[in-house]
C-alpha cells in the first residue's frame, strides 16, 4: 500500500480574543476536481490482530450531501465512522472532517460535527429535556440558549410532548430521534449517523428520512449508514458500498446502477404476444431503439418499459456475502 498523503501541517495561530492557540482548517487534494468535501478520507485502515477491519478507505463528502454508507454486518461502516467522529484511532491513512483531522484535533472536529452512534447509552434519571440540557452542557452551549435551544430540537423531532418524560421509557424510534436531536446541540455543519432508522417502523422511517432531507435543506451535510438500501436509494445523492472492510463501489445510486448493472434495459411488449428484453446505454439510446421498433418492426409494440435495477438486487451482486 502507498503512504497516504498527508495534509499540510496546520496552521497554528492565535486567536485574538482569547489568545488560545486555534488551527485553521486544510484540505486535500479532492477526488473530483470542484467538489468541496467535508469529509475526506484517504486511505484510511483499522487493523485488530489478524482482522482488517477497514482497508485503504478513501471517500470524499461533497457539502451539503446525503451520503449513504451500504454494507453488511461486519463490513467496517462503525469503523469508519469511529475514526471519522475521532473516537477511534486509524493503523493507517488520514482524514479531514470539517478540515481538521480527527486525530490530532478531535476537539475542532467535535465542534463542528455532530455524531449518533448506533446504540444509546443508558440513562435513567434523565427526563428528555434534561438529557438535551446535559450535552448541551458538555458542548458548552451557553445556559442562556437553552430555553429556546431544548424546544426547538424537541419540535423538529416530534418530541415536544415527551419534554418531561424519563428517556428510559421512551419507545425505540422515539430514543433514536431524541438521539439524533442530542446530535445537534451545538448545531454542527455535519452529521454523521450510524443506522440512525434502525428499528423503525415504516412510518418512523418515512418521517425521519424527511427529517434528514428537511436538515440537508437547512445546509447540514449528513453522512448515513444503513441495511436498508432502498432507503438511502430515495435520499441520498451518492452511495458507497463496502464489504469486508474494502470500498467496492461509490456514486450517485444511478451511476452505480448504471456501472455495475451493465447500462440499462427495456423490456418490450408485442401484439403478437412476445416480449423481448433489450439492453441500452442511455436514454438517447432508449429513444432510437423506440423509434426503430415503430418505424421498422412488423410488430406493433404495444408496452415499452425500462426495468430499472434496485440497489437491493444490485446489493446482492456487488456484495459476496464475505464474512471476517
Ligand atoms: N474493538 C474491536 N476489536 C476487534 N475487532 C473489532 C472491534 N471492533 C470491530 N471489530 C471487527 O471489525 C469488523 C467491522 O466491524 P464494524 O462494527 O465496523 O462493522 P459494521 O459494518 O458497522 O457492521 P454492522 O452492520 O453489524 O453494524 C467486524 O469484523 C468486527 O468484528
Ligand atoms: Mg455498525
Amino acid at each position: 500500500m502507498s503512504l497516504p498523503p498527508q495534509p499540510a501541517a496546520p496552521i497554528e495561530v492565535l486567536d485574538s480574543g482569547t489568545g488560545l492557540s486555534i488551527a485553521s482548517p486544510v484540505s486535500f487534494e479532492a477526488l473530483q476536481p470542484g467538489v468541496e468535501a467535508v469529509v475526506s478520507a484517504r486511505h484510511l485502515t483499522k487493523v485488530y490482530g489478524p482482522l482488517t477491519a477497514l482497508h485503504d478507505f478513501t471517500i470524499d463528502i461533497p457539502r451539503g450531501s446525503i451520503y449513504g454508507i451500504i454494507g453488511p454486518n461486519g463490513a467496517g461502516k462503525s469503523t469508519a465512522f469511529s475514526i471519522l467522529a475521532t473516537l477511534l484511532q486509524p493503523t493507517a491513512g488520514a482524514a479531514l472532517v470539517c478540515g481538521f483531522d480527527p486525530t490530532s484535533n478531535p476537539k475542532a472536529v467535535r465542534k463542528r460535527m455532530g455524531y449518533m452512534p448506533d446504540v444509546m447509552g443508558v440513562y435513567e434519571r434523565l427526563t428528555v429535556a434534561e438529557y438535551l440540557q446535559f450535552h448541551a452542557a458538555a458542548y458548552r452551549v451557553p445556559r442562556s440558549e437553552w430555553a429556546s435551544l431544548v424546544p426547538g430540537l424537541l419540535e423538529l423531532v416530534d418530541l415536544d410532548v415527551k419534554a418531561n418524560s424519563l428517556v428510559d421509557r421512551l419507545s425505540r424510534g422515539m430514543k433514536q430521534r431524541l438521539s439524533l436531536a442530542r446530535a445537534m446541540v451545538h448545531d454542527p455543519e455535519l452529521l454523521i449517523l450510524d443506522e440512525p432508522a434502525s428499528g423503525l417502523d415504516p412510518r418512523a422511517r418515512i418521517e425521519f428520512r424527511q427529517l434528514l432531507v428537511a436538515l440537508q435543506e437547512m445546509g447540514k451535510t449528513i453522512l448515513i449508514s444503513s441495511h436498508i438500501l432502498a432507503e438511502l436509494q430515495q435520499m441520498c445523492s451518492d452511495i458507497a458500498v463496502i464489504e469486508a472492510g474494502v470500498l467496492l463501489a461509490s456514486g450517485s445510486p444511478d451511476s452505480i446502477i448504471h456501472q455495475l448493472g451493465n447500462g440499462r434495459s427495456v423490456k418490450v411488449s408485442f401484439d403478437d404476444g412476445t416480449t423481448e428484453t433489450f439492453s441500452v446505454t442511455d436514454t438517447a439510446d432508449q429513444a432510437s431503439l423506440l423509434r426503430r421498433l415503430v418505424n421498422d418492426d412488423e410488430r406493433t409494440v404495444v408496452e415499452f418499459t425500462e426495468l430499472t435495477t434496485d440497489l437491493e438486487g444490485l446489493f446482492l451482486q456487488i456484495t459476496q456475502g464475505i464474512v471476517q
